[in-house]
C-alpha cells in the first residue's frame, strides 16, 4: 500500500480553506492508503512571535491541531497522527537536504518571498530553509502521495527535486548499499483535488484565505459557532449581478467564483449543478443556503474539536502513541541514509 503523508501547521485559526483544501482530503485517503499526517510545530516557528503567538500557544494550537484531525475524521488508530517535534529525524533528514538543495531553488519559492515580505534580512533562516524542512518530512516516511491546497505545488516541485538530486548524488553508495539509486527516495506527487484547493477571502475574491489575515471576518475559523459562521456568509463580498447559470459565466468573478467552490466542495457536487440550481437566482438566497450548509458541516466538527481539546492529556497520549510509530519508520530512512552519505554510526 503507498504512504501519504501531510502536515498542518499549528499558527491557529484553522479554517474553511485548510479544511477544503486539505483535511477533507487526508480523511478520504484513509480508505486506500497507509497515511501519516503530523502537526508541524517546528515549521511553526520559521516566522515571528507574533504569528505564532509563543510558547503557551504553540502547545494550544498543537493540542487544537490534532482535535480537528480528529474531529473531521481521521482515525489515529489505523493511522500515524502525532507532532513533527518529537521525532528527531525530521531535523537530521533536513541537515542533509540541506547540503543537497541550492540556494537558488530556494531563492524561487514564491512564500518564501511573500512571508519575508521586504524586510528579507530580518527573515529567520528557518523560514528561507522552510521547503527544505518539508521535504525532509515527506520522505522520511518515503511518502508518495501529498495532499494539500494549491499553494503547496511549488514546495512539492523543489521536494521532488531534492529527491532526484539525492538519488543522482548519492547513487554509487546507494547501490553499494544494497539500494536501487532511482529508488531510493521516491518523488513524491501532489494531491491537489477538489473544487477548492484554493478557498479565497470572503474579503477579496484576489487573495487566497488565510490564517494571519488581520479582518476574521476574511475566513470561516473551524471554531466559529454557527451564528458568526451565518454572519460571516451573509457579509462576504460580492458583485451585484446575479449567479450565472453556467461555470464560464464565473469567469472574471473571483468572489462569486469562491462561494460556489465552497459550496461545490461542502456539498460534494460539481459547481455546474450547484449553479443549475441557483443560476438566475439572488445572491441572498444563495448566501442563506451557503450558510445553512456550512453550519451543517462545520459545527459538529467545531462541536467535537471543543471536547477533544478539554481534555489535553487524551490528546498528548494520541500525539505520543503516532509519534512512537512514526519514530520507528523513521528510523529505517534515517539510519540508511546516513549509511549512505557515510555518517559513521553505532551498530
Ligand atoms: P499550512 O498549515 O499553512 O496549511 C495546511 C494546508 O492547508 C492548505 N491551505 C489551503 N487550501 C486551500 N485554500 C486555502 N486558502 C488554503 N490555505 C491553506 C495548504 O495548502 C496545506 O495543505 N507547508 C504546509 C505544511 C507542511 C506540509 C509538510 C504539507 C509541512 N510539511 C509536508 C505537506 C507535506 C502548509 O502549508 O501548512
Amino acid at each position: 500500500v503507498e504512504r501519504v503523508f501531510s502536515g498542518v501547521q499549528p499558527t491557529g485559526n484553522l479554517h474553511l480553506g485548510n479544511y477544503l483544501g486539505a483535511i477533507v482530503n487526508f480523511v478520504k485517503m484513509q480508505e486506500t492508503h497507509n497515511c501519516i499526517y503530523c502537526v508541524v510545530d517546528m515549521h511553526a516557528i520559521t516566522q515571528g512571535l507574533d504569528v505564532w503567538g509563543g510558547p503557551a500557544e504553540l502547545a494550544r494550537n498543537t493540542r487544537e491541531v490534532t482535535a480537528a484531525f480528529i474531529a473531521s475524521g481521521i482515525d489515529p488508530k489505523k493511522h500515524i497522527v502525532f507532532n513533527q517535534s518529537q521525532v528527531s529525524g525530521h531535523a537530521e533528514l533536513a541537515w542533509i537536504f540541506n547540503c543537497v538543495a541550492r540556494m537558488g531553488w530556494l531563492g524561487r519559492m514564491t512564500q518564501f518571498k511573500e512571508k519575508a515580505g521586504k524586510d528579507r534580512e530580518n527573515a529567520s533562516v528557518g523560514l528561507f530553509d522552510y521547503p527544505v524542512l518539508m521535504a525532509a518530512d515527506i520522505l522520511l516516511y518515503r511518502a508518495t502521495h501529498v495532499p494539500v491546497g494549491e499553494d503547496q505545488k511549488q514546495h512539492l516541485e523543489l521536494s521532488r527535486d531534492i529527491a532526484q538530486k539525492f538519488n543522482n548524488d548519492f547513487g554509487d553508495s546507494i547501490r553499494s548499499h544494497g539500494g536501487n539509486d532511482g529508488l531510493f527516495f521516491p518523488l513524491p506527487e501532489p494531491l491537489i483535488t477538489g473544487p477548492a484547493t484554493r478557498v479565497m477571502s470572503l474579503r477579496d475574491g484576489t487573495k487566497k484565505m488565510s490564517k494571519s489575515d488581520a479582518s476574521d471576518n476574511s475566513r470561516i475559523n473551524l471554531t466559529d459557532d454557527a451564528d458568526t459562521i451565518a454572519q460571516k456568509i451573509r457579509k462576504a463580498k460580492t458583485d451585484p449581478e446575479p449567479l450565472p447559470s453556467e461555470e464560464k459565466g464565473l469567469e472574471a468573478r473571483p468572489e462569486a467564483d469562491n462561494l460556489v467552490g465552497i459550496f461545490a466542495a461542502l456539498s460534494g457536487r460539481p459547481k455546474a449543478s450547484v449553479l443549475g440550481e441557483f443560476g438566475g437566482g439572488q445572491f441572498s438566497s444563495f448566501k442563506n443556503a451557503l450558510a445553512e450548509l456550512c453550519v451543517t458541516k462545520l459545527a459538529p466538527i467545531a462541536g467535537e474539536m471543543k471536547r477533544l481539546v478539554a481534555d489535553p492529556s487524551h490528546i498528548e497520549t494520541i500525539l505520543n502513541d503516532g509519534s512512537d510509530r512514526a519514530r520507528a519508520l523513521a528510523e529505517e530512512t534515517m539510519n540508511l541514509s546516513k549509511d549512505i552519505v557515510g555518517f559513521v554510526r553505532r551498530r
